[in-house]
């Protein structure tokens, strides 16, 4: 067995730049084919550096043309070259200036890193690692330059002329072709650096600064979508006005720009002044895109639009410090969304996307710490450890030291560090200053990874009136660190009577509902406890953990009732259906507890009054809670049907109570993306979901009725997931109604491509093959893959994971076709391998069988490799 063999990049081994580029004059005469760019840099010696020697340029498969040192031509001897590098043998010893021609092909270029073509417009991406495949560099975030390009094309083929900045010169040259001038005044790094250019349609808006500054804003599309964008372009103006508000951070240019393409490998892109964005994330109407559509966009459009301060006017020394911009700008993303919306949604939201994506990458084979200290390729680092794990990290340090230290922060991070290539440490640095606390054992979370366990044990002692809570936590050993140093954490918790919160003491004073557990176990006793409580602990998931706390059905029902924080109300309705899941996993014929149905009665009677929280208290666990909570030996088809039984008892016994709720959340009037409105919907579809998972052919009729109906895409959605999953006639005749209604809008057809991709049918596997064929998919778009293979292995428990094994061969087969186009893509698929060790046996050795075919297949990308390695270990 032969595996490629990978070079690690490690934290240790980071040294400062031997050279600084303080300028970059690039200059790109674009043509489909041979695409011409000279690049002329002032480089000098770095002061900070002991480097001596040789100046070595990073690239990626670049044809090289010429160098100019000082303007005069380098002879041949005077440097050596390769698509990887360049190096020139005796750098001057003061300030210089190097040019370099190279050129290279955009329409060739399939792993949408560096310069390439997305239907007909040019353009780049740079993060990681793409500036390289542009032209030779010192591709590294550490070394900061004063960006100018001139681009120059065909004004037939690309009227639209964009780089980042604003733009300074532009003109026509002779042959029908244009130029502009575009100069960026901010440093950056070349993982910023964008470029775009082509046949595009603009939609403009402004926005005037808090300090009075008047911001053009331009949303790129292609031509026939202008009317898509409304939303985007107000999410926008929302964020631009939040980041003053929350942070007291202003925009900084005289345009801020956003292009949407159709061939992205990520979201989108935070480029200087000039953001690229898979136009999943630009594009939406209420007819085209579901309110989780509308919520993502607004989130995405904000997220990119708060790197501007948090990962650019301050940016990453190295790409370990990733979660610097990454954490912090989710945390961001998260605040502002939650100010627009529900706070407490969106905190549920955000921890089933934690649980879901970043505790199952925890506990398996491809665990890291949220700050990794060694990697082979870092395109595999933007992980939800990175994002999500990252910003949960940022959150705890606010609990932890409070608002107002938190505040002085940040302001004191921004001051510090404005034009900065930093660290986490220095980042830690401006709060243990603003706190005046040590944050030592705080670091931990950024260099400990696996999701801690906590343990409470607790007992009341009805004559002393007091409450004993014993917390302890457990480390469990990841890839790499087999033993761990206690951490800290902060923990919100309250006790609870049957009437609410029960005022309690804690050291003789009241008690304030928070404490930093630093030890491996402490015990804390509360005083005032008059009655039998209930613990509620970890409120408002304050860390990162799992919580382990034996509480029975009743302590639940009175958390579910009493509990004053929202988020442990919904654990509390999760914890309970989580009991009777786990017992119908190991036997079927269990019957279903009758409090949890009166429970249920109870949530629906009164989810008038927060219909999203009710909708999200009513859905059940997912497969993969069921699988995480069960640990090992996991049989996705008996989890499947466990939670099938219990839906099919939902409906059967609450019947009456489901189809009153769809009548009270039925709303007349126009749609409108707003957050009170979508939930609304969310629990009206949850309950329509919900009921015909009896089968009835009233429930079924409901939902026709409703697809048929609809005047959103909310509800066509829903009403075509439920009607297919019913696998009925019915079901067929709206997938097919479906397709023919959206033939055209391809971001449309993604999402029917989905929904059959998530069937839990032995089927499914020959229906998603056929879907390879129709003409709407394709293996070189990631949004097509994504859609159909994506979520066939990362939604499909019961069929990606096939107890004969069909449905790993097939997955792995599409990554080996798609890793000579596209790595990038390959590797994410690869991801869905990430938890094969926690499957029973049949399945595990079924999977590791095809990891490791996949593992000695020649000519593997360091994408693929490293994910099917590390898989492996
Ligand atoms: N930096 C982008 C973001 O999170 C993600 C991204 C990474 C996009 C790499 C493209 C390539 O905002
Ligand atoms: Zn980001």
């Amino acid at each position: 067995m032969t595996a490629a063999a990978l070079e690690p990049v490690r934290l240790a081994d980071y040294r400062v730049p031997a050279f600084l580029i303080d300028t970059v004059h690039l200059d790109i005469r674009l043509e489909r084919t041979q695409t011409r760019i000279v690049s002329t840099l002032t480089l000098r010696r770095n002061p900070h550096s002991a480097g001596q020697g040789a100046l070595k340029l990073d690239g990626d498969g670049l044809v090289f043309v010429e160098a100019w040192l000082d303007g005069v031509s380098l002879p041949s001897d005077a440097y050596s070259v390769s698509p990887h590098g360049f190096s020139l043998h005796q750098p001057p010893a003061e300030p210089f200036t190097l040019a370099i021609e190279t050129r290279l092909d955009p329409s060739a270029n399939t792993q949408l890193m560096g310069l390439y073509r997305s239907n007909s417009a040019y353009c780049t991406q740079c993060e990681a690692e793409g500036f390289r495949r542009i032209t030779y560099f010192l591709d590294r975030p550490d070394v900061l330059s004063v960006y100018t390009t001139r681009i120059e094309a065909s004004f037939q083929e690309a009227p639209v002329l964009l780089a980042n900045g604003n733009r300074t010169e532009h003109g026509s040259l002779a042959d029908g072709r244009h130029y502009a001038v575009w100069h960026d005044p901010f440093p950056k790094p070349s993982y910023l650096f964008a470029m775009v250019a082509g046949d595009l349609a603009m939609v403009a808006d402004s926005f005037t600064t808090r300090s009075g500054r008047e911001v053009r804003l331009e949303i790129y599309v292609e031509h026939g979508k202008e009317d898509r964008c409304a939303y985007a372009m107000d999410a926008l103006k929302r964020s631009m006005r939040w980041d003053e508000q929350a942070f007291g951070r202003e925009y900084d240019l005289d345009i801020f720009m956003i292009v949407a393409v159709s061939d992205f490998n990520m979201g989108a892109m935070e480029n200087k002044g000039l953001n690229i964005f898979n136009d999943k994330y630009v594009l939406a109407l209420p007819q085209t895109a579901t309110d989780s559509d509308f919520a993502a966009v607004e989130a995405i459009i904000a997220h990119e639009y708060f790197h501007n301060w948090t990962g650019n006017r301050i940016t990453c020394r190295d790409w370990f410090q990733l979660c610097l911009k990454e954490g912090l700008t989710v945390f961001r993303d998260q605040e502002f969304s939650s100010d627009q919306r529900s706070r407490p949604v969106k905190r549920i939201n955000d921890v089933k996307l934690l649980r879901s994506q970043q505790f199952s990458e925890d506990g398996g084979p491809l665990a890291h710490p949220v700050r990794p200290e060694i990697y082979n390729e870092i395109n595999n680092f933007y992980t939800a450890t990175v994002y999500e794990k990252g910003a949960e990290v940022v959150r705890m340090l606010k609990t932890l030291i409070g608002d107002e230290a938190f505040a002085a922060g940040m302001d004191l991070y921004f001051q510090r560090h404005d034009g900065e290539a930093v660290t986490i440490e220095d980042f830690l640095t401006c709060f243990a200053e603003a706190s005046r606390r040590d944050l030592g054992q705080f670091m931990l979370w950024y260099r400990q990874s696996g999701t801690p366990e906590i343990r409470a044990e607790g007992q009341w002692d009805e004559e002393a009136g007091t409450y004993h809570l014993s917390l302890k936590q457990i480390l469990p050993p990841t890839p790499g660190q087999p033993n761990k140093q206690p951490m800290l954490f902060p923990i919100r918790l309250g006790l609870v009577g049957e009437d609410g919160d029960l005022p309690v003491t804690l050291d003789g004073k009241p008690f304030d509902g928070l404490v930093a557990l630093a030890e491996s176990e402490r015990n804390y006793v509360f005083g005032n406890v008059r009655q039998a409580p209930v613990p509620s602990l970890l409120r408002g998931f304050s860390a990162p953990v799992k919580l382990t706390v034996a509480l029975d059905e009743e302590a639940l029902l009175t958390l579910l009732k009493a509990d004053s924080d929202p988020f442990n109300r919904w654990q509390a309705s999760q914890s309970y259906a989580l009991k009777l899941l786990l017992r119908l996993v190991k036997d079927p014929t269990t019957p279903v507890d009758p409090r949890f149905i009166a429970a249920v009665r109870g949530l629906l009677a009164g989810g008038a009054v927060d219909p999203a929280f009710t909708a999200l208290s009513l859905a059940l666990p997912s497969e993969t809670d069921i699988a995480r909570e069960i640990g090992n030996d996991v049989d996705p088809q008996a989890v499947y049907q466990a939670r099938s039984i219990l839906r099919r008892t939902l409906a059967r016994d609450l019947q009456a109570d489901l189809l009153r709720t769809i009548e009270n959340m039925t709303m007349a009037g126009p749609y409108s993306p707003q957050a009170a409105d979508a939930g609304r919907r969310s629990l009206r579809n949850g309950a329509l979901d919900l009921i015909c998972a009896g089968g009835t052919p009233q429930a079924l009729d409901a939902a026709a009725a409703q697809f048929d109906k609809a005047d959103n895409m909310t509800d066509e959605m829903a009403a075509l997931a439920t009607l297919a999953l019913s696998a009925t006639p019915a079901g067929e005749r709206a997938l097919h109604n479906f397709r023919e209604r959206y033939d055209n809008d391809p971001l449309v057809i993604d999402k029917w491509m989905g929904v059959q991709a998530m069937l839990p049918l032995e089927a499914t596997l020959d229906r998603v093959k056929e879907l390879m064929h129709d003409p709407a998919f394709s293996l070189h778009n990631p949004n097509r893959v994504r859609a159909l293979i994506g979520t066939f292995c990362s939604a499909n428990q019961t069929q990606f994971n096939r107890a004969d094994g069909e449905g790993y061969r097939f997955v792995a087969d599409i990554i080996l076709a798609i890793d000579p186009k596209n790595p990038q893509l390959a590797a994410r698929l690869l991801v869905a391998f990430k938890t094969w060790r926690s499957l029973e046996q049949g399945r595990r050795t079924l999977a590791a069988a095809t990891l490791r075919d996949i593992a000695r297949r020649p000519g593997l990308s360091r994408d693929v490799a490293d994910i099917a390695q590390r898989s492996l270990a």
